[in-house]
């Protein structure tokens, strides 16, 4: 038997998309992937995978299941060999042995040392005395007991030997507190001494929640602020992002990370409900990191301090991520303020406003270079393209890559094929600059600092790049015309959208569409909704514009944004309906409803590639072909008559939209 623990420990670890990826292409549709299936061996992409859910479902052959299901049918594996398969892949050992003790990790008694050292250093924190200055501490960074019970912030105090005999007393050694990097032997000391003294502890986990190492924030004015652990076989800093056991379901459901700096910051958004927010230990994000990251979110927001330090991270950072093919966005905060101020300050709506507001990477970079007014002068253009020509390089996803080259290509007038044939001419630094990541994670404990190693491809370079701060909050728009203003409780949010302004562009055509109307009342009933039908149906495949709009922005909204807020992200005529759907008393839904116009959406689908292969099959010369054809062509017959019936015990009409 393989203990439940493991079996979870590996379905939270193996990413669903990848594994499923193996044996069938997929593409992303929304927040979910799309492929044939290859259970009935379709053809169209009918067969759906959920990265937030874990599973997998065809609609057409009704296979559905999880990463476990899915390799035990497709390798023919029976239950344990399954587990083992996806467990080798994600890295977790995982030993079927009925009723015998597992196989010991050699880890282990790391782990333990190191949980049994968070425990108490939160124990001192709670300790009526002892842990009084600590409290104050945090408590003058507005972190009540609440927030940080959350994130199990501690204290070490001053005295050199407590803890020690703390953890003697559990059988752990001097030689096993200092491979875990709580004491340290300094030499000419005949006993060793605690790292940790006189801080406020921030545990740092990995990816499964165990502790793996702490932040020793100063109280004062000692030097280093921050003191963290060392390397050790748990704790690799360039592997490891704070934040990430609490913010990895986050991401996925939002589709989207947030990089801060600081330990405070990503307690900070966490607490104020952005939780997809990680932060790394060293200021640029590591090629490994990126690498962890994409595997949660394909999007990722740097939000960096404003100073320059921050600017230099955010390019660096930017570069690693455009290399595993992430979108990169990054918020420039008002001039002073890092995320944990700024949050504190004006609260999550306003942080919300920043991520809106986020540009594109490459899209920063020429804005920032635009304003020095490098692209005017003949000289400079060419010092420009030689700054930007990393970035281009660094794109490894091809869309993002034809996007860059084309922007760049219109800012300097240049011929995009010209340009792209310099950015392929690769020069020698930059070939050196992929295997860099690891020379950039940052070992020792000051972590902000600029690191002597070979120039970085766009390391942001002061002072072209940096960026004078004030700029960077958006000139408020006019208020809104009064007229336009909705009775609707109005929106918030500043500044307003500027979609206040478009209300002179013709309106999108439309048609009314029942079932996409029905589902997504049904959404706004329950905002969980908008993921199980992006499940089956993804937004694109909604032909009304203002349901399509409405279902895309509910399914990438958090779960708990006010509906308000959301709605500050439509344009006017989505706007609109959206303000006649929620005008009036609250609907009343019942789940079953949401089935019914899901099954309607299945036949649509089925029905619209039936007319396809029907087409198809007349024009087609080859037998072999049309008899392939006419096969699919029965299957998909068949199955919308196997949903068609529900319509008369529902006794609901049957549209046929
Ligand atoms: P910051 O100096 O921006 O720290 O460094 P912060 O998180 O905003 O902390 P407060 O608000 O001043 O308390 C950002 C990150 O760099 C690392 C830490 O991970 C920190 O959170 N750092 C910074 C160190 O490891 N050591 C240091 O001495 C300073
Ligand atoms: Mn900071």
């Amino acid at each position: 038997m393989i203990p439940d623990e493991t079996v979870e420990r590996v379905r939270e670890a193996a990413d669903i998309v990848e594994i499923v990826g193996e044996f069938v292409p997929l593409r992303r549709s929304g927040g979910t992937w799309r492929g044939a299936c290859p259970f009935h061996g379709g053809k169209n992409p009918n067969f759906s995978v959920s990265p937030s859910h874990g599973s997998y479902h065809c609609f057409v052959c009704h296979e559905s299941g999880d990463v476990f299901t899915f390799v035990r049918k497709r390798l023919g594996l029976d239950w344990p060999s399954a587990v083992k398969y996806i467990g080798d892949k994600v890295g977790i050992e995982v030993v079927d042995a009925p009723r015998r003790a597992q196989a010991p990790d050699p880890n282990a008694p790391n782990y333990e040392v190191l949980a049994a050292a968070a425990e108490w250093f939160q124990q001192q924190l709670r300790d009526d005395s002892g842990g009084r200055a600590a409290r104050d501490y945090l408590t003058s960074r507005g972190l009540d007991e609440a927030a940080w019970q959350r994130f199990g912030g501690g204290f070490a105090p001053r005295d050199g030997q407590a803890l020690r005999r703390h953890l003697h007393a559990l059988g752990a050694d001097d030689a096993r507190q200092l491979e875990a990097g709580l004491l340290v032997q300094r030499e000419g000391d005949s006993e060793p001494r605690l790292r940790f003294r006189g801080r406020v502890m921030f545990p740092i986990h990995d990816e499964l929640g165990r502790p793996v190492g702490f932040g020793g924030r100063a109280m004062g004015d000692d030097t280093p602020k921050y003191l963290n652990s060392p390397e050790s076989a748990v704790f690799q800093k360039r592997r490891t992002l704070y934040g990430l056991h609490t913010a990895k379901q986050s991401m996925r459901r939002a589709g989207r990370a947030i990089v801060v700096e600081g330990y405070l910051d990503a307690i900070r958004l966490a607490l104020a409900g952005i939780e997809e927010v990680v932060a790394p230990l060293g200021t640029a994000l590591t090629e490994e990191q990126a690498q962890l990251l994409v595997r949660y979110a394909s999007e990722v927001f740097l939000l960096y301090d404003s100073d320059e330090a921050g600017q230099k991270a955010t390019f660096r950072s930017g570069l690693e991520l455009l290399r595993v093919k992430a979108t990169v966005r990054v918020v420039s905060l008002p001039d002073g303020e890092d995320p944990d101020s700024f949050v504190r300050q004006q609260g999550r709506a306003a942080m919300e406003t920043q991520l809106g507001q986020a540009i594109d990477l490459f899209d920063r970079q020429v804005q920032l270079l635009e304003r020095r007014g490098w692209f005017a002068d003949l000289r400079q253009r060419r010092n420009a393209i030689d700054k930007l020509l990393p970035t281009i390089r660094a794109a490894r996803a091809p869309l993002t890559r034809d996007l860059y080259l084309a922007r760049l290509s219109a800012v300097t007038q240049l011929d995009k094929a010209t340009l792209a044939a310099e950015a392929d001419a690769l020069p020698d630094r930059e070939r050196r600059s992929t295997t860099a990541g690891e020379a950039r994670a940052h070992p020792g404990a000051v972590v902000r600092s600029d690191d002597g190693d070979g120039p970085p491809p766009f390391d942001g370079p002061p002072p072209e790049f940096a960026d004078s701060g004030s700029d960077t909050s958006p000139a408020p728009l006019p208020p809104p015309p009064g007229d336009a203003k909705p009775a609707w409780k109005g929106r918030r949010g500043k500044p307003q959208g500027p979609e206040w302004q478009a209300t002179a562009v013709p309106p999108r055509p439309s048609r009314d569409e029942p079932v996409e109307r029905a589902l997504v009342r049904a959404m706004l009933v329950d905002r969980g909704v908008a993921e199980r039908v992006a499940e089956r149906h993804p937004p694109d495949s909604f032909r009304d514009a203002r349901y399509r709009e409405l279902f895309d922005v509910l399914l990438h909204a958090p779960l708990d944004e006010e509906l308000e807020r959301v709605a500050d992200r439509l344009s006017p005529e989505t706007f609109a309906v959206l303000r006649a759907m929620t005008e009036g008393a609250p609907f009343e839904m019942e789940s079953s409803d949401i089935g019914f116009s899901l099954a309607k959406l299945d036949v649509r689908v089925l029905e619209s590639r039936l007319n396809e292969v029907r087409t198809a099959m007349q024009q087609e010369g080859d037998r072999d072909a049309k008899d392939q054809l006419m096969r699919e062509a029965h299957e998909l017959a068949t199955e919308i008559r196997r949903i068609l019936p529900m319509r008369s015990t529902r006794g609901r009409k049957w549209d046929g939209s």
